[in-house]
């Protein structure tokens, strides 16, 4: 593992334009659970039957009651690890990074990372289904459920349902840090939902190098990533920045 951290910081360094695609496991060691996998919420919640839009609109109260409270709660008190903090170290060695991150949990912005993508949306904004106007999360009071709006709509979370569509926006930026950039990390996602899964193939096909870490393997371990370190994000993450210290 300790020399593929130092390939992967040789490669950091030499890298101009960085792009990392990142996954609920990076948020794991800040204690926020995956979706898949062991201790994953999909173990013990149907996504179709909590994650869906039409769940969603269906029965609101349901769904902010058996997931969406209890996952905020869990957001609130999450501080960045030392991944997203790494990430946002190698800004200042003079790199442009992108990162395209399916999380709503806002840690990387919380690491001080400038160039963010909330490729499924976010959890610290809610808007209200009826008049559309938006809430900070931190101004919600969730002792009533669902939470409503001052017009008496329903609020909801601004992050992506199942069943939802990518902003055109978010697609073409994403389409665009992973078309222009030298080196790709993939970092704590299974890589299996669409059309977030499609980044590394669209950076790998325009030249970049694809490095992945994950403690698992994943669809793109050992095919288009050029190569996987194994272990939890946060301890590879303490050395490569380590060995980009010594290079
Ligand atoms: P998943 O829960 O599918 O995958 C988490 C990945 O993190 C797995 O590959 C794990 O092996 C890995 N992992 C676990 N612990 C880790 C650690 N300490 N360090 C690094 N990696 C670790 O999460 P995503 O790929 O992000 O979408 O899931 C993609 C989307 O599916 C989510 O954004 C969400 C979900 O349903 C929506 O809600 C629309």
């Amino acid at each position: 593992m300790n020399h593929l951290c130092r390939k992967a910081a040789a490669e950091i360094k030499a890298a101009g334009r960085i792009a990392a695609l990142t996954g609920a496991g990076i948020s794991v060691e800040s204690g926020i659970p995956p979706f898949r996998g062991k201790g994953g919420l999909w173990e013990t919640l149907d996504p179709m039957t909590y994650a869906h839009i039409d769940a969603f609109m269906k029965d609101p109260e349901k769904v902010w009651r058996v997931l969406l409270k209890g996952l905020k709660e869990v957001l609130d008190r999450a501080v960045p690890n030392a991944a997203h903090r790494g990430l946002a170290a190698i800004e200042q060695l003079g790199k442009k990074v992108c990162v395209i991150t399916q999380n709503v949990d806002g840690l990387h912005q919380a690491a001080g990372s400038s160039d963010v993508i909330e490729f499924h949306g976010t959890f610290a904004s809610n808007q209200c289904l009826a008049c559309s106007r938006r809430y900070p999360s931190g101004q919600l009071e969730l002792d009533v459920l669902p939470p409503r709006c001052s017009c008496g709509g329903i609020l909801r979370p601004e992050c992506v349902f199942f069943g939802e569509m990518i902003s055109p926006d978010v697609l073409d930026r994403s389409r665009r840090c992973a078309l222009q950039c030298d080196l790709m990390l993939v970092i704590g996602t299974s890589a299996t939902v669409q059309p977030a899964a499609a980044m590394p193939f669209i950076a790998k096909n325009a030249g970049a190098t694809i490095i992945e870490i994950n403690p698992d393997r994943t669809p793109l371990t050992g095919d288009t990533s050029d190569y996987f370190i194994q272990g939890p994000a946060a301890e590879i993450f303490r050395t490569i920045m380590a060995e980009l210290g010594r290079q």
